[in-house]
């Protein structure tokens, strides 16, 4: 694995993009006043809004398939959810303590990791190491329900958003009147208390999933593996994730969770190597059963055709928000030289760039700002626009590359004496000039384009 500074073949590093990320305010490290509180990350205005397109993009593939519905449930669920789930029990991670330097390891990954004292060398390597022998860690958060701190009001925190589905599954069957195949989607928050946290948003302690259970006659379930595995692939790359850092991987039996049958993971090329994008499960009807055990409720699907009653078998395509995020930034992140100046530029697929068109008068004088602001307000409404007028053109073109601006508008002289501007364009740099009226629709009629990332020089 390459470390944070090493470029590998992703072409850029972590420190790059951890680096614009702060800049240009897309994420900053929370806390940060009280010396930050490790591996939390606070997400400012064009974070929000790139990962807002890009839930939007998720639901948006959702429920194109009617047969999926949507759902949001409570982080914090009845504490027999997770007991049922097999997280009470098995949600472990292996973890030995360092007597001497006082640090935590996972026991499974002490190769990758650095020894507190001696960076350079793993835990247990040095003489002075005093390792614990391993013992297991649960990785759910615990809280308190009500006013009285004792085991009867003892809870977790979702360490999944998939179980708050399982949970609803007779809700959905009744209120939504589906039947198999059919789907039940959810975006939210999920906490796990992991050991090994890092790699910037990759691996954190609070995150966002977005899980889809999807529930099928157990004889279709292998096809509807396959099916899925295709989607989201297909969704990635339709959103502009170049093809050669995308991966399929099939867990081996050793890696398979407690609850499934087959697995896949969409891997992406990150800086530090290949890692985990989204996992695609065969859960069979393992939570089901679980669940139907546990609360004595019946969870299965009467079929009136056959006239007997079934579970259903799940696949589920269980991504994360922040995960995502981060591939398509290191996707899209690109430098290259432009006369004689290196130009930072984020790629991203017009559709998920935080803001669609910037609004820039040349000069802050002779009509072009009022004119600018006329133009800015019209698209700020239709598309999502940016108006700015600080500065040398060339400084704010920087900035509107940096946060992945897709259009550019510029308001000149010329604007003054026959209402054209100029249209610059983020990835070929070519500028044309086009009539300022109907801009919205223009920019609206782009967006809707095929788009696909521009090769790299
Ligand atoms: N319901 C199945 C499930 O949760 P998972 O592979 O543990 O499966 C699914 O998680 C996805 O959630 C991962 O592929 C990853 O994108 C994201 N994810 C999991 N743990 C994460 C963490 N600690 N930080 C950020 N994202 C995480």
């Amino acid at each position: 694995m390459a470390s944070q500074g090493e470029s590998g073949a992703a072409g850029v590093t972590l420190d790059e993009v951890v680096a614009l990320c702060k800049r240009r305010g897309f994420v900053f490290p929370s806390s940060e006043i009280y010396g930050g509180i490790g591996s939390t990350y606070d997400y400012g205005h064009y974070g929000v809004l790139l990962r807002n397109n890009l839930k939007g993009e998720w639901w948006r593939a959702m429920l194109d398939h009617e047969e999926i519905v949507a759902l949001d449930s409570a982080v914090i669920q009845h504490p027999r959810v997770w007991e049922a789930s097999g997280h009470v029990g098995g949600f472990t991670d292996p973890l030995v303590d360092c007597r001497t330097c006082k640090l935590r390891f996972r026991a499974d990954t002490l190769d990758d990791a650095q020894c507190g004292r001696k960076p350079s060398k793993h835990p247990g390597e040095t003489p002075e190491c005093d390792l614990t022998e391993a013992r297991q860690f649960n990785l759910m958060f615990e809280t308190n329900v009500g006013p009285v701190k004792d085991s009867a009001s003892l809870a977790y925190l979702r360490p999944e958003t998939a179980q708050g589905i399982f949970i609803n599954f007779k809700n959905v069957l009744q209120f939504a009147r589906r039947k198999p195949p059919f789907g039940i989607a959810q975006i939210g928050k999920s906490f796990r208390n992991e050991i090994t946290t890092g790699n910037f948003v990759f691996r954190t302690r609070e995150f966002e999933q977005m899980e889809m259970e999807y529930f099928v006659p157990p004889d279709e379930a292998p096809k509807w593996h396959e099916y899925w595995l295709e989607e989201r692939r297909r969704w990635y790359l339709e959103l502009g994730i170049r093809q050669d850092r995308l991966r399929l991987r099939e867990h081996g039996a050793e890696e398979l969770s407690h609850y499934s049958s087959a697995t896949s993971d969409l891997e992406y090329l990150f800086p530090m190597g290949w890692s985990e994008l989204e996992g695609i499960a065969n859960r069979g009807d393992f939570d089901l059963r679980q669940h139907a055990e546990f609360s004595g409720e019946k969870l299965e699907f009467f079929d009136p055709e056959k006239g007997e009653a079934y579970v259903p078998h799940v696949i589920e395509p269980a991504a994360g928000v922040d995960r995502a995020m981060l591939a398509f930034i290191v996707d899209a992140y690109h430098t290259e030289e432009v006369e004689g100046r290196t130009r930072t530029v984020l790629r991203l697929h017009p559709r998920l760039a935080p803001v669609k068109v910037a609004v820039l008068p040349l000069v802050s004088k002779a009509g072009m700002p009022d004119r600018a602001r006329e133009i800015y307000e019209e698209l700020r409404r239709a598309v999502g626009a940016e108006y700015d007028e600080g500065g040398s053109i060339g400084r704010r073109y920087r900035r509107q590359d940096e946060i992945g601006t897709p259009w550019g508008i510029t308001v000149d002289g010329q604007t003054m004496e026959d209402d054209t501007v100029t249209l610059r364009d983020r990835d070929t740099l070519e500028q044309e000039r086009v009539p300022a009226e109907g801009l919205a629709a223009r920019v609206a009629a782009r967006l809707d384009e095929p788009w696909r990332a521009p090769a790299p020089v």
